[in-house]
């Protein structure tokens, strides 16, 4: 599986800076903290079971991944999270862009007023943070039924993005399936 792997990512240090600097409160520092933790602990299980995955890029993409949300808390905080990054990497830029659930269609997009284009995560980079975002509630690391009742909360039952999000988990928990046998915790 191609991870499309690069180098000279930032330091954590430098990325949680670079949160403090574009004016992110402590609450969206604190829930980045705990979805780069979980991103890089599913990355690592994925990595064990022989994949290859950039853990790194995982690590510091995740810390950035709600940047936009110095701007606005709204639905539009990705894009803008990604006009932050273009500068520094295209790679973080689309991770904002498209970690809003497991992504949005044209279609959904569209209809939540964001530019009519498809904004899914395609990498398996991508797709491991927009899942260890969806486990994440606040600061507090959950299960896949918990996230999906807060999905069904916010955009009603058998809404097309909670599938999504569903077949996200799928496909991801079935790359990391036993890894812990693997390596140790
Ligand atoms: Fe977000």
């Amino acid at each position: 599986m191609k991870s499309g792997r690069s180098t000279n990512y930032l330091s954590r240090s430098d990325a949680i800076s670079l949160l403090k600097k574009e004016g992110c409160n402590e609450s969206v520092i604190r829930h980045s903290l705990t979805v780069s933790k979980n991103a890089k602990r599913i990355a690592e299980d994925i990595k064990a079971n022989g994949y290859d995955i950039d853990v790194e890029f995982i690590e510091i993409a995740s810390l950035l991944h709600d940047i936009g949300r110095c701007k606005t808390h709204g639905i539009t905080h990705g894009i803008e999270g990604s006009k932050i990054l273009k500068k520094i990497s295209p790679k973080f830029a689309r991770v904002c862009e498209t970690h809003i659930g497991a992504g949005l269609d044209k279609k959904e997009a569209a209809s939540l007023g964001l530019p009519a284009r498809d904004y899914l995560p395609e990498t398996l980079e991508e797709k491991v943070i927009a899942h260890a975002d969806n486990l994440v509630q606040g600061e507090k690391i959950v299960g896949i039924n918990e996230a999906i009742k807060e999905f069904e909360e916010k955009l009603g039952r058998g809404h097309p993005a909670i599938k999504r999000v569903k077949e996200l988990n799928d496909f991801i928990e079935r790359l990391r399936k036993n890894a812990h046998k693997k390596r140790p915790l």
